[in-house]
């Protein structure tokens, strides 16, 4: 798909880009310049490997400002990148035959990561109509003697839903009462709409101990995904393990994003918000646009992805780069869209959701307008 959009672009052809997994906006300024200030004091050396206690501070304030609990510099290991820490947790806690729970539609990386230790991902299936949230009932349902975790996404990759406090306690409350750990994706948690508030695990769940795992990290609420900073808070015990495995891969994360990483989690938030605000206006116009063009779509709490059913394309008949086909597959209509309305999207299959489409709006609102448009016409010219 990227290939097939780069050869377009190469060729002079806008590509309508709703496929990206990153704000399009800067990364702050006075977290660049503090970054430049940093260089220039000398963070050019190897720091703490969990993190530098600096940082590790302003996470703390952090973490009590934005979600709501207190935690300490034992329990946080600072990685580099969200996608980091959930990749030694996995290597800290799952062994061959271990099962984890992950609700589908889920972020690719969970069940790869899973598969990587020789554990063995068990999918939970969620409905658009139950807002794509796991139920106590399916969490019981895929509770086994081999459970060794549960991971949250909450809002969610590739939905954007999220977890209401109450639809959170309940599973938070049932998984108290079993031996397995949770671990909740909070990456996106700042990016939340229309009056949405974040249900903080961290906050909720006290009564799961050290078996509650937090992730988080700055890459999408500060812009700052190329900087390759996020954290996990956890267990003492667990952070120990973390810091043997990354002792002995990558060591400290970069010693300036952390600097950077410190200057946007305790400076100025109006950035935040407006970025925020323009992801909230992009949102109801992406959302609009679909359900207008006939392709359901519920309206996400937060995150920047619209996630919209297309089973109702399935069975077409269309032209897709000069050639009559059928459209069979989530990733027909995805290379369709490609091809015809220069539209590039992602297929749901990978996602553990065949059937649907996600679109992302971290692009500007002009292209959401026009890109949808394009999809229009093309789905026009499709037949049965
Ligand atoms: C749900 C989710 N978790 C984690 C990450 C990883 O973020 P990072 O850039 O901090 O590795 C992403 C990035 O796309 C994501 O969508």
């Amino acid at each position: 798909m990227a290939a097939e959009a780069a050869k377009l672009t190469a060729r002079g052809v806008k590509v309508f880009s709703f496929s990206v997994g990153e704000p399009d906006f800067p990364t702050p300024a006075h977290v660049i310049e503090a970054a430049n200030q940093a260089l220039a004091a000398g963070a050019t050396r190897y720091t703490a490997v969990t993190g530098t206690p600096e940082l590790k501070a302003a996470i703390i304030e952090a973490t009590k400002r934005d979600r709501g609990y207190e935690t300490t510099a034992d329990r946080i290991t600072v990685s580099c990148g969200a996608k980091h820490a959930l990749f030694n947790l996995a290597a800290a806690l799952y062994d061959p035959g271990d099962e984890v729970i992950i609700p589908a539609p889920y972020w690719v990386s969970y069940p790869e990561q899973v598969r990587m230790m020789g554990a063995v991902p068990i999918i939970a299936e969620t409905t658009a109509a139950g807002g794509f949230r796991l139920t106590p009932e399916a969490l019981a349902a895929a509770v086994t003697p081999r459970t060794k975790a549960l991971i949250l996404c909450t809002p969610s990759n590739p939905t954007g839903a999220a977890y209401d406090e109450a639809s959170l306690r309940a599973l938070l409350e049932l998984a108290a009462q079993g031996s397995y750990y949770v671990i909740v994706d909070e990456i996106y948690a700042d990016l939340v709409y229309g009056g949405f508030k974040h249900a903080s695990a961290g906050r909720l769940g006290a009564s799961l101990g050290d078996r509650l795992i937090i992730v988080d990290g700055v890459s999408k609420t500060y812009a700052m995904t190329g900087w390759r900073i996020g954290w996990s808070i956890s267990g003492p015990k667990v952070a120990k393990a973390l810091a043997v495995i990354q002792g002995q891969s990558t060591t400290n994360p970069a010693a300036v994003s952390q600097a950077a990483a410190r200057a946007a989690l305790l400076g100025p938030r109006e950035s935040v918000e407006s970025m925020r605000v323009a992801f909230e206006r992009r949102r109801d116009r992406m959302v609009g646009g679909l359900n207008a063009l006939g392709l359901p779509c519920r309206t996400p709490e937060g995150a920047f992805y619209a996630f919209a059913e297309v089973s109702s394309l399935l069975g077409a008949k269309v032209t897709s780069a000069g050639a009559e086909t059928t459209l069979a597959t989530d990733d027909d209509i995805a290379m369709w869209l490609l091809s015809e309305a220069h539209v590039a999207t992602v297929a749901g299959t990978p996602f553990g959701a065949p059937g649907f489409l996600r679109l992302s709006y971290a692009t500007s609102d002009a292209d959401i307008e026009a890109g949808l448009a394009s999809m229009a016409r093309a789905i026009s010219t499709a037949t049965r």
